[in-house]
């Protein structure tokens, strides 16, 4: 086997950083990563078993695998459908060698070493109770701007829809020193944003107590060259008033908070296991929209969730225009293996969580075409992410998470990664847009 490797990555962002993380590795266990699949002699498939479509396009992707198996190269399924079907991957898709959920990654280089000594069936599936987390020096950033660090792994909540807590094991915290020590590292190899990560960051429990989430936040906030700091995803059991404290204290956190709310239902949130109602949750937003500066929320939510009636789904639909996101991620319930709500009675049929989806979609559409007037005349600090050359645009972000397109009257465009100062012309319902000041 040549010593080159190929990785396609699905999913979420703690999957794409997982991925930087696995590449580094390989890079120092010797293997160099070519762009097109044809030339590798190892492809690695860092999955995502979210809900059924993302699963689905696994085994698709397996198949197409097949055809390759005859050109000595060898295969790796990683991530959460790896960790969910298990060795289940070798009987559908015998070309497999390794099969690891990311609570393994840790051994990949032993891995890598069976598989260069002609082992066939490597698993890594047995790691889901450690306390170790997935550190690495070697890790290679591919997104040029945003440096991501793991702050915590894995889920204790065990929200009665979701599979994370069975593909990615317990939480587990990294200490204060080493993601302070990694945000240094990012910022002494020129970036200058840095956005932390886990799948409930804010139940972020530092192993040496030095630090809490709050406290985290700040420290990174002042490391010197950070001039954004964000974190993802905050669940709002654990959202408290110092997060916001903190926000409106260090000017480098960026003005943004994802809390995803999954119903505005207090029946459908116990249904969920939430832990928390719906003016629970109103209440951590009514501190959110107390802070001094303004702070952008976003949410995630999930329609059509076992016995979700007209009624709660209505509940939903009135918490966007409470609330006021500036974005939200809205899904169709799907039924996942090994969770508690996959036996849950009075599913809904697909036609009504169509109609539901699209119904949330347009209010909040709507809402945010209104909304997102209040920047109009605004300037705003912009870190530049690209060119659109054919409408002469550049590309970029507000603290906020907002896309800006915004046009310059300087002869030479600034760089990505780059901060300009851009006074809004125009708005949509997703998007502004605006000319350098
Ligand atoms: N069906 C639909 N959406 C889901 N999510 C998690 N599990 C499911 C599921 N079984 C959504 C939640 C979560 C986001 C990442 O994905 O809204 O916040
Ligand atoms: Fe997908 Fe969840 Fe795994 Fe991320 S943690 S890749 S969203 S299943």
């Amino acid at each position: 086997m040549s010593k080159t490797f190929y990785i396609e990555t699905f999913g979420c962002q703690m999957n794409a950083h997982d991925s930087e993380k696995v590449i580094g590795t390989l890079e120092h266990e010797g293997y160099a990563q070519v762009q097109d699949e044809a030339e590798a002699g190892l492809i690695l498939y860092n999955t995502c078993s979210i809900r059924d479509k993302a699963e689905q396009k696994v085994f698709h992707r397996l198949n197409e695998y097949k055809k390759m198996q005859g050109e000595g190269k060898r295969f790796a399924v990683i991530g959460c459908v790896a960790q969910q079907e298990g060795e289940k991957i070798f009987e559908k898709a015998p070309y497999v060698s390794i099969v690891s959920g990311s609570a393994s990654y840790r051994n990949l280089p032993e891995m890598l070493a069976r598989l260069e000594a002609g082992e066939t069936r490597i698993t890594g599936l047995d790691d889901r109770q450690t306390n170790e987390t997935f550190e690495t020096e070697f890790t290679s950033r591919t997104n040029p701007h945003r440096g991501y660090i793991t702050i915590i792994e894995g889920c204790d909540k065990f929200c009665a829809y979701c599979v994370v807590p069975y593909t990615r094991g317990k939480e587990r915290s990294r200490t204060a020193d080493s993601v302070l020590a990694e945000a240094r590292r990012i910022a002494d190899s020129g970036y200058t944003e840095i956005q932390l990560l886990g799948q409930n960051v804010n139940s972020y429990a530092d192993p040496s107590g030095k630090k809490s989430f709050a406290e985290l936040l700040e420290a990174v906030g002042t490391v010197p060259g950070i001039r954004r700091v964000r974190f993802t995803t905050s669940h709002p059991r654990h959202f408290t008033r110092d997060i916001v404290e903190v926000l409106d204290a260090v000017p480098t956190l960026c003005d943004h908070v994802h809390l995803p709310v999954q119903s505005g239902s207090s029946d459908v949130l116990k249904a969920m296991a939430r832990e928390y109602t719906r003016d629970w949750y109103l209440e951590r937003i009514a501190w959110i929209k107390a802070a001094k500066r303004e702070i952008s929320m976003t949410s995630d939510i999930i329609v059509g969730f076992p016995g979700e009636t007209e009624e709660d789904f209505e509940q939903t639909a009135t918490l966007l225009g409470e609330v006021g996101y500036d974005a939200i991620y809205a899904f169709k319930y799907s039924p996942r293996p090994n969770t508690p709500a996959i036996t849950m009675a009075d599913s809904i049929y697909e036609e009504l969580k169509i109609d539901r989806l699209k119904r949330l979609n347009d209010i909040q559409r709507d809402l945010q075409r209104i909304s997102y007037e209040r920047h109009l005349g605004q300037t705003m600090e912009v870190m530049v992410e690209g060119h659109n050359r054919q409408r002469g645009q550049v590309i970029g972000r507000s603290s906020q998470n907002k896309t800006v397109n915004f046009t310059t009257t300087q002869p030479i465009l600034p760089a990505p990664g780059s901060y300009v100062n851009v006074r809004i012309t125009q708005t949509f319902p997703n998007s502004l847009v605006g000319e350098a000041a």
